[in-house]
């Protein structure tokens, strides 16, 4: 996957539509793409609890939460939402370029 300006092509736009969720690999590290409501927003898809995977959670707007023990982040910030979790969870800025989401680290 090539990067430019530390940003990474992931995956077609059209193939992430609005509700749909997809996991990339980014610089080996698994990211997880949301599309909510038309909204694209990627965080690292690892809990920052017990290190579950995210991406199955269920999401409630830009809230998703944890499938192994509940603790909820906000998809946009990362923020900790509710325990058990104490740590924000990394989070990407997303781009479309010629029809290709791209993401890049935050921060
Ligand atoms: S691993 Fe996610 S809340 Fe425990």
């Amino acid at each position: 996957m090539a990067a430019h300006d530390n940003w990474f092509r992931t995956v077609r736009s059209d193939a992430l539509p609005p509700g749909r969720r997809q996991v990339v690999a980014v610089a080996g590290v698994e990211v997880a793409l949301f599309n909510v409501g038309g909204n694209l927003l990627a965080i690292e898809d690892v809990c920052t609890h017990d290190g579950a995977p995210l991406a199955d959670g269920e999401v409630e707007g830009e809230v998703i939460t944890c499938a192994r023990h509940g603790a909820r982040f906000s998809l946009r910030t990362g923020e900790v939402l509710a325990p058990p979790a104490y740590e924000p969870l990394p989070c990407y800025e997303v781009r479309v370029v010629d029809g290709w989401i791209e993401v890049r680290e935050a921060g």
